[in-house]
């Protein structure tokens, strides 16, 4: 492959850096326009025994206020199971649970008003942890577990085993761009809404729903997000409703941008897992049983959980064979705000239970973990999954390989060996960790897209599609593939705001499917037109449909040569129609929940890492100094976007495994609320050294130009540091001592392992 075949810059980039971007806090305001804020419940679980607004109506500036009672149609704006009362009706279930909502004049004025509010409450016992979650039996959700083999005999017969156990905390999504929507009624009972939502036919239909109106009735636009990152795949629907009933209420447009706090205390977030492991395996490190038990933070509701502890469980594997095995989830039920999407959707819940595991087993048996990990990698003979997917085509194997050579693995590792022998404070710690991602929406009905493509008489194609753009270059690949799948150039293609009444009945925009599913509806709708064109220039001309081409904006009719808006034109006034819409959904795909078997991946995503780090052990102050990215997007639809989103998910991972610290209180408020007190990486915090290369090869199945889809995936290639982290920790007790690190691993944890470490080789030099 060309290296530069397929680059270009993302379709907004110099709009972004410019700030001509629009987003829809940018969209001028009409002079009657009004500001949403809610009201929002002081404790974790109570009852709600006095409700006095009427200081609040009398604030300056207030329009309108209204309580759960005001609610026109459905009150619950639960996307799934249900559960998510719009506003509490009688009891709030967590701290921040809006309890009345106020539109007023100006944003300021609204958020002075929601202060005025008198509430009395009873308080009710809360459950705050998933352990006391577990101890209560407290579930959104049943169990569920994936189940092979005789999985506590073969632990039990193997020579070796060894239990683990984690604490891995969530994380805030913090997109640039926070929560936002815009209402503006219509004539009838109808709203146009401006939401800034990767899902925006979810949107419509529960606006809709809290409205009582038909889903004909409402049309939600998304031009683009500030980033949404799975926060704002369900997340953003409340907005929408509350502006919607006031919009229908005054007749005026109304605008909810949440304050940053608010969204950070108000919205859902990355789940806090608790895993516990057991393992048996033998003098090789090759696994011979497992059993898992990852207990998920759901919140108060179900929201997306059943599906993010499902690819938890997908992911407990996440690229090794376990022969027997117990996976299982549970969906434990908080009084904290119901968790939701984000990037890895749980996969990478899972995998950090296996790839602590990995390490686990190596320095129980003295060997290079990287060598335990090679040893249990899927391969041929051994490629069934716990859930029983057969592994088609073996990228990782190659490609662990190949990064170990280009990264200079071994010398490395010889090489901090002895620099851990030194007699330094600082120790260095080297991880490499694989990654294999499972692509589909595991909601089979969800892996379908739709699209709209028109060409219009001057040459010129307009495409739409269900997808949105949150950053991730989407509208970018899909104006590529328009032009590529017509023939013309890019020039000629523009990609317009998704909406709800362009292309019905939309997915989320998540899983990463998105260029998956609407570059092939995309692909669909193109090769529709283009077919119309050229069996009309045939019999136009007298030849056969073979013997035309459309290529470099170039009709070729047997000998002649047309320019594509010559041909357009005339088929145009031959009466060819030049609109058409598209379709695709994702074949292969099944998976029976009841029994835990089928496949639920149409393929796998692979990749891997290696990182260096250097820890300060009088502190656990630490740097990561080298980080060399091996990953696989199939055949690229654009190497430069693509490998924007392997280092935005990667260090999006690390900020998740180091910094952010996700921390409640005692009574269940959030006490990382700002960007004062909770840290995501900044442009320092990025490896000195960031090498990130594409493995170039073709996706084994069908998929928009043999590509693989890249958002979600990189993400947990961050495990890498995570565990050289505890590399460096394990050092100091000689590698043969795994403490026990919970993510993320700020400098703190750092330094607890490394007295645990401490204390481990204390232990064993009395010993002997
Ligand atoms: N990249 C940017 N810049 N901003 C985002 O919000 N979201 C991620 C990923 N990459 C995100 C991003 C998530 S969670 C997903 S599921 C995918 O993009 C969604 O887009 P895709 O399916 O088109 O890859
Ligand atoms: Mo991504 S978490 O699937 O929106």
């Amino acid at each position: 492959m060309n290296a530069n075949e397929h680059i270009e810059a993302h379709e907004s980039a110099v709009k972004h850096v410019t700030g001509r971007a629009l987003y829809v806090d940018d969209i001028p305001e009409w002079p009657n326009q009004l500001h949403v804020a809610t009201g929002k419940s002081g404790l974790a679980h109570a009852r709600i025994l006095k409700l006095d607004l009427s200081a609040v109506r009398a604030c300056e500036g207030v329009v309108d206020v209204i309580t759960y009672a005001d609610i026109p149609g459905d009150a619950d704006v639960g996307p799934v199971y249900g559960g998510d009362p719009l506003l509490v009706d009688e009891v709030a279930v967590f701290v921040g649970q809006p309890l009345f909502a106020v539109a007023a004049t100006s944003l300021h004025a609204a958020k002075v008003a929601v202060e005025a509010a008198i509430v009395e409450y009873e308080e009710l016992e809360s459950i705050l942890t998933p352990q006391a979650a577990m101890q209560a039996s407290s579930f959104v959700l049943p169990e569920k577990s994936f189940n092979r083999g005789e999985v506590n005999a073969a632990i039990k017969a193997a020579p070796n085993k060894l239990t683990g156990e984690q604490y891995v905390r969530g994380q805030e999504h913090f997109y640039l761009e926070g929560q936002v929507s815009l209402c503006v009624p219509d004539e009838d009972r109808g709203v146009l809404v401006y939401s800034s939502t990767q899902h925006p036919s979810e949107v419509q239909k529960l606006v809709a729903g809290v409205l009582g109106i038909s889903l004909r009735e409402v049309a939600v636009e998304v031009r683009r997000m500030g980033g949404g990152f799975g926060g704002k795949e369900t997340q953003a629907a409340g907005l929408a409703c509350l502006a919607a009933i006031f919009a229908r209420r005054t007749g005026c447009p109304v605008k909810f941008r949440m304050p940053r706090q608010d969204d950070m205390v108000q919205t859902g977030k990355r789940h806090d897992f608790w895993n516990r492991y057991e393992v048996g395996f033998d003098e090789t490190g090759l696994i011979q049983g497992v059993t898992m038990d990852l207990a998920a933070m759901c919140g108060c509701s179900p929201d997306l959980s059943e599906g993010i502890v499902d690819r938890a469980m997908f992911h407990a594997d996440n690229s090794y064979y376990y022969d027997s095995s117990r996976i299982t989830g549970y969906r434990c039920k908080t009084n904290t705000v119901s968790n939701t999407a984000f990037r890895g959707f749980g996969g990478p819940k899972g995998m950090i239970a296996a790839e602590s595991m990995m390490d686990d087993i190596a320095r129980q048996l003295g060997m290079d973990p990287l060598d335990v990990r090679k040893a249990n990698l899927y391969r041929e003979g051994r490629e069934v999954t716990p859930y029983g997917q057969t592994i088609e085509q073996h990228v990782l194997p190659r490609l662990l390989s190949q990064l170990e050579a280009s990264s200079q693995y071994r010398k490395r590792r010889e090489e901090i060996a002895r620099f851990n022998k030194s007699g330094s404070h600082f120790r260095k710690g080297l991880a490499l960790t694989p990654v294999k991602f499972g692509i589909s929406f595991t909601s089979k009905h969800l892996n379908q897209a739709g699209a709209l493509v028109h060409i219009y008489t001057d040459g010129s194609v307009q495409v739409n599609h269900g997808g949105t753009e949150m950053g991730q270059g989407l509208y970018t690949k899909i104006g590529q593939i328009a032009a590529r799948a017509l023939g013309v150039s890019r020039s000629r293609i523009l990609v317009t705001a998704t909406r709800t009444d362009k292309v019905p009945n939309t997915s989320p925009t998540a899983a990463s499917a998105g260029s998956d599913l609407n570059g092939m509806a995309v692909l669909d709708a193109i090769n529709q037109i283009r077919d119309r064109i050229i069996n009309f220039v045939a019999g136009h001309y007298g030849c056969s449909p073979a013997e035309v081409s459309i290529e470099d904006d170039v009709v070729k009719v047997t000998e002649k040569t047309f320019q594509f808006e010559e041909i357009v034109k005339l088929a145009y006034m031959n009466r060819v129609h030049l609109s058409s819409a598209g379709f695709y959904k994702t074949p292969k795909i099944s998976f029976d929940f009841q029994k835990g078997v089928g496949r639920p991946f149409y393929y796998f995503a692979n990749g891997a890492a290696v990182a260096e780090v250097i820890v300060d052990t009088r502190t656990g102050e630490y740097r990561v100094t080298r980080v060399d990215i091996l990953h696989d997007v199939g055949k690229s639809l654009n190497p430069a976007i693509d490998i924007g989103q392997i280092e935005g998910g990667f260090v999006q991972g690390m900020g998740w495994l180091t910094t952010e610290e996700l921390l409640w209180d005692g009574s269940g408020a959030l006490i990382s609320n700002s960007a004062a007190n909770y840290k995501i990486p900044t442009a320092y915090d990025v490896p000195e050294e960031f090498s990130v290369e594409l493995f170039d090869e073709e996706n084994s199945e069908e998929t928009i130009f043999s590509s693989k889809a890249v958002g979600e995936p990189p993400l947990m290639l961050a495990l890498s540091v995570w565990c050289a982290l505890r590399d460096a920790c394990a050092s100091i007790a000689d590698y043969r001592f795994s403490p026990p690190m919970n993510a993320p691993a700020t400098s703190e944890e750092v330094y607890r392992c490394i007295r645990l470490a401490r204390t481990h080789l204390q232990k064993v030099k009395t010993n002997d």
